[in-house]
C-alpha cells in the first residue's frame, strides 16, 4: 500500500510542476514552486483520486481537481505560518516561505495559489467531463476554502488564543480549518464521477470525518513527535495558547476520541458497500502513527 501511496504522490507532484510555470515575474513562481513542490504528504490530492477511482476504475480525469486541491492547502500553509497567524520558522523540513522569500512575497506566494488553482479546474478538466459538473465542483471548491469553509475555521482558531472556548466552537475551528478540505476532495472526486447521492454523501461524510481526526493527529503530534519526523517545530501550539483538542480534552482522551473517528470513518465505507483498501488504510495509518510516538 505504501508503494502505491508513493506512485500516486508522484504522480501529483509531476503534474503540479507542469501546471506551475517559471515565467515573469520569476520570484512569485519561484516561491510558490518553492512550497507547492516541497516533501508534502500530499493526502488531500490522493483522496480526490481515490474517490473518483473507486467510482470510475481510473482516476486521471481528476487530476486537475486534485493538484488545484494541493494548490489550495499550500497556500493555507504559507498564510497559516505568516508571523502575524502562527509564527512558523520550519514546514516541510525547510524554512517556511516568508523566511526565505519575504513576508510580501509568501502573502502573494499565497494570494497566487488561491486565485491559480480555480483556473487549473477549469482550464485542465477534460472536456468529457460535463461542463455543469466542473462549474458544481468549483461551486464546492469555493464553499470549502472560503470563508463558509477552511477560512472561516482559520479565523475562528486566531480569534480563539489565549481564549476559554465552548466545545461547539471548538468543533467549528476543527471541522472548518482541516475538515472542510479533506471533505471536498472526497466529494470532489465523487461529484466528477458522477457518483450516486448515497455512494456522494457516504465518500463526503468519510472525508469529514477523517478531517477531524487527522486534525487530532496534528495536536497530538505537536505534543509529542519531534522536528524530524513532522518536519515542522513541535510544542508550537501550548506556547501559542492554541485551543487544540489536547489542551481541552487532554492526550489520552485525543487518543481514545482519534480511534473512535478513524474507526467510524472506515464503517460508513462498509456500511455503504464501498470497496476502498487504500481509503482503510489511511485511516488506519492515522492511529498507527500516533500509537507509534
Ligand atoms: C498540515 O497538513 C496542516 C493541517 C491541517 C494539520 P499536512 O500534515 O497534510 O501537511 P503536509 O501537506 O503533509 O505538509
Ligand atoms: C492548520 O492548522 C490548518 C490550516 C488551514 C493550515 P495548524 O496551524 O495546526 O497546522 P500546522 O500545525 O501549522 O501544520
Ligand atoms: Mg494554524
Ligand atoms: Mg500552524
Ligand atoms: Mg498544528
Amino acid at each position: 500500500m505504501e508503494k502505491y501511496l508513493e506512485n500516486l504522490k508522484n504522480i501529483i507532484e509531476n503534474k503540479l510542476n507542469e501546471y506551475l510555470p517559471e515565467i515573469f515575474p520569476e520570484e512569485i513562481w519561484k516561491a510558490v514552486r518553492y512550497s507547492v513542490l516541497s516533501e508534502g504528504k500530499r493526502l488531500r490530492p490522493i483522496l480526490v483520486l481515490e474517490a473518483f477511482k473507486i467510482c470510475t476504475g481510473k482516476f486521471e480525469e481528476a487530476l486537475p481537481t486534485a493538484c488545484a486541491l494541493e494548490m489550495i492547502h499550500c497556500y493555507s500553509l504559507i498564510h497559516d505560518d505568516l508571523p502575524c497567524m502562527d509564527n512558523d520558522n520550519f514546514r516541510r523540513g525547510k524554512l517556511t516561505n516568508h523566511k526565505v522569500f519575504g513576508e510580501g512575497m509568501a502573502v502573494l506566494a499565497g494570494d497566487a495559489l488561491l486565485s491559480y488553482a480555480p483556473q487549473i479546474i477549469l482550464q485542465k478538466t477534460p472536456s468529457n467531463i460535463p461542463k455543469e459538473t466542473v462549474f458544481n465542483v468549483l461551486n464546492e471548491f469555493y464553499n470549502a476554502i472560503g470563508p463558509m469553509g477552511m477560512l472561516g475555521g482559520q479565523v475562528v482558531d486566531i480569534l480563539s488564543e489565549n481564549k476559554e472556548i465552548d466545545i461547539p466552537t471548538f468543533e467549528y475551528i476543527h471541522t472548518h480549518k482541516t475538515g472542510k478540505l479533506f471533505e471536498f476532495a472526497l466529494k470532489s472526486g465523487a461529484m466528477l464521477a458522477g457518483a450516486s447521492e448515497k455512494k456522494l454523501n457516504a465518500l463526503s461524510e468519510y472525508g469529514k470525518i477523517l478531517g477531524y481526526a487527522f486534525q487530532i493527529a496534528d495536536d497530538i503530534l505537536d505534543e509529542i513527535s519531534t522536528f524530524e519526523k513532522l518536519g515542522k517545530t513541535p510544542h508550537k501550539d501550548a506556547k501559542a495558547k492554541k485551543n487544540t483538542h489536547t489542551s481541552i480534552f487532554g492526550i489520552e482522551n485525543s487518543k481514545s476520541e482519534l480511534l473512535i473517528l478513524c474507526d467510524k470513518a472506515k464503517t460508513i465505507l462498509k456500511l455503504e458497500n464501498i470497496e476502498s483498501p487504500l481509503l482503510c488504510y489511511i485511516a488506519q495509518r492515522l492511529t498507527d502513527k500516533v500509537k507509534g510516538e
